[in-house]
């Protein structure tokens, strides 16, 4: 089943050609980073208009690129939610219009979901059952993947997102948007102890997280050494904030995987890509047993080729929609696409 798959929730314009689910064909992407990065974080008008630009352009280089003609494929999938309205909307318009156009099923695909489904194009022999921990510029979460299309979410952010803390924390630090990358790579010239950052224990369910304490505490401690004439040891403070997310997120999924009695864990989305935290689960996995899957880095991004990946399955589970589809800011993962919801 060939399906041409598009992503567009946030700032990067992504299409691809996939292959009964895990075999990528073609991926195109197209990052708007750099037209953001002057305002320091996406400007939702921007990223809604570089979308229009590049959409179709991107589509005919997958189609080319994957040496398939429009009349081959078997699907259009499309990530219709979470993200900002108004990309998530060109996405939609496009691939709804595509379907109508060719007279193919057209698949809707939450984009955490889509995250998840990187790990199956990178681990062929990965299957559901497993523990995934997505973790992403808008989106933290700890999801009980029980199948392809059935998933529980055991505990997410209260707050915001790791990935945001990343990007909020960079500001400060005066490096560029997006910041996780720049702070990875500071973070390596730095200790780990170099500051007492916060590490937030929360009432109720024991695998909720937050990072909005911590983005403060870095912010404030800029701000202070700013303001007193102090030095600010950039690569300390990099690498502190590092190892406080990392030892938000890796302890928790452990004592799921051992509360669920998982012996195999996914880490998804962009966060993923942060080094002292693939360390620190290589680590942690190894001394419980547990098998552990990583996507390499380009898989870790947004991109299309995992859209159409998860949209193989939501298809093989009846999920499709009619051209009726809309765009959601908001979205759980837990539910699967009812075609009454777009209505
Ligand atoms: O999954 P993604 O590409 O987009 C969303 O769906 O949000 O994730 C983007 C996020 C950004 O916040 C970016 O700063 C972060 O992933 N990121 C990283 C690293 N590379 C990207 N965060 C920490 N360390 C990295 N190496």
């Amino acid at each position: 089943m060939l399906i041409l798959s598009v992503e567009s929730t946030c700032d990067e314009t992504a299409v691809a050609v996939t292959e009964n689910g895990r075999r990528v064909l073609a991926d195109q992407i197209f990052s708007q980073a750099d037209l953001h990065a002057v305002y320091g974080g996406v400007v939702p008008e921007i990223a809604s208009r570089s979308h229009v630009e590049v959409i179709s352009y991107l589509a005919d280089r997958a189609l080319a690129e994957a040496g398939v003609g429009k009349a081959d494929l078997d699907a259009v999938a499309v990530a219709y939610a979470p993200g900002l309205i108004g990309a998530v909307l060109v996405g939609v318009n496009f691939a709804k219009s595509a379907a109508l156009a060719l007279g193919i099923p057209l698949i809707p695909v939450h984009h955490i979901r889509g995250h998840i489904a990187a790990n199956y194009i990178a681990f062929p022999e990965l299957e559901p059952p497993f523990l995934c921990l997505a973790i992403s510029g808008g989106n933290t979460l700890l999801a009980d993947v029980r199948d392809y299309t059935d998933m529980r979410i055991l505990g997410q952010t209260r707050d915001d997102a790791a990935g945001e803390c990343f990007d909020k924390s960079a500001r400060v630090l005066g490096l560029p948007y997006p910041g996780g990358a720049p702070i990875d790579a500071l973070a390596r010239e730095g200790r780990d102890d170099a500051y007492l950052l916060p590490h937030p224990a929360l009432e109720g369910n024991p695998y909720d997280m937050s990072f909005s304490g911590l983005k403060t505490a870095v912010i404030n401690i800029a701000h202070h050494a700013e303001q007193t004439g102090e030095a600010l040891d950039r690569p300390g403070l990099a690498a502190s904030l590092c190892r406080a997310v990392s030892e938000s997120l890796v302890p928790r999924t452990m004592a799921a995987a051992a509360e669920l009695g998982y012996k195999k864990i996914a880490v998804a989305g962009g966060v993923a890509a942060n080094s002292r935290i693939r360390a620190d689960f290589r680590a942690a996995a190894e001394k419980a047993g547990c098998a552990l899957y990583i996507p390499p880095l380009k898989l870790c991004g947004d991109n299309a080729a995992m859209i159409g990946c998860q949209g193989y399955y939501e298809y093989l589970a009846g999920h499709t929609a009619s051209s009726d589809l809309n765009a959601y800011a908001n979205m759980e993962i837990e539910k699967p696409f009812s075609a009454g919801r777009s209505k």
